[in-house]
């Protein structure tokens, strides 16, 4: 391990009980989405009302591969996105008296420090741009529209092909000081804890729908939060993945 990994193993060490959670100094309206009032609001179809059940979860874990091969001419449905958002990061409980939010994944202390946002190329009924997902609404907002900024998601990703074509690219942007006004330094090991838990059930939600994802962890740091307007420091795009659909093999 180089010397600043080092550093950061030795620094994020928890040692002492004594060290643990601080009472974090957060209301819950930091812990969900902020709404841009000036943009419209794009509900996506209630998960309830999704037929996604028939899978089990066995063969949803055993069939999962990372798929690179994507068409762009193929196109992702509001349903799929729908159940895709839902199973990564919808929003099970509001809980008021915590001041925190349960949701369909687990998250050190319930912190759920990421803002998920979408390019979009291909979705029918969503014009293409970036969007932002609303998680406590299960809606979408708009952020920036145009394919420019998808594709300069995918340049960043160092111009892997599969960015490319994706009709769809999930980006988690971290919010550390959800997670860091509680754990401090050992945060930054729950952040991208925390992010493995978000784009694996991407993979399985995927599985639902014969869709085609890949996890997308060597980007330019600066070049993505630059399209998202992030800081790199309090707010950061911690992961990504492209999402297609299957390819028929022939054999
Ligand atoms: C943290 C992480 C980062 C990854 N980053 C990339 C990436 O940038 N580009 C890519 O093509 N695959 C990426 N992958 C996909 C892996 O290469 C893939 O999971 C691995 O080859 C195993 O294949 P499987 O997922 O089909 O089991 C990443 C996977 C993980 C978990």
């Amino acid at each position: 391990m180089d010397e600043l990994s080092n550093l950061f193993l030795k620094n994020s060490a928890h040692r002492r009980s004594s060290d643990r959670a601080a009472d974090p100094e957060m209301d819950l309206a930091e812990m969900l989405s902020k709404i841009d009032p000036s943009i419209e609001m794009i509900t996506l179809p209630k998960p309830e009302t999704l037929g996604y059940q028939e899978k089990g979860l066995r063969e949803g874990i055993e069939k999962r591969r990372t798929l690179r091969r994507l068409d762009p001419e193929d196109r992702i449905t509001l349903e799929e996105l729908s159940i895709a958002l839902w199973l990564t990061q919808g929003i099970v409980k509001v809980d008021d008296k915590r001041q925190d939010t349960l949701r369909n994944l687990p998250s050190a202390g319930r912190r759920h420090p990421f803002e998920t946002y979408l390019g979009i190329r291909n979705v029918p009924g969503l014009a293409p741009g970036i969007y932002h997902y609303i998680a406590q609404e299960h809606a979408l907002q708009l952020s920036i529209p145009g394919l420019e900024a998808v594709d300069a998601i995918a340049e960043a990703s160092f111009k892997q092909k599969h960015m490319q074509d994706a009709p769809v690219i999930f980006i988690w942007a971290a919010h550390s000081a959800r997670t860091t006004s509680r754990y401090g330094s050992r945060s930054l090991r729950y952040i991208f804890i925390d992010a493995g838990h978000v784009c694996q059930n991407l993979y399985l939600a995927a599985e639902l729908f014969d869709g085609a994802v890949c996890a997308i962890g060597a980007y330019d740091d600066d070049a993505a939060n630059t399209v998202l307007d992030l800081d790199g420091n309090e707010r950061f795009v911690a992961y990504m993945a492209s999402l297609g659909r299957k390819r028929v093999s022939k054999a």
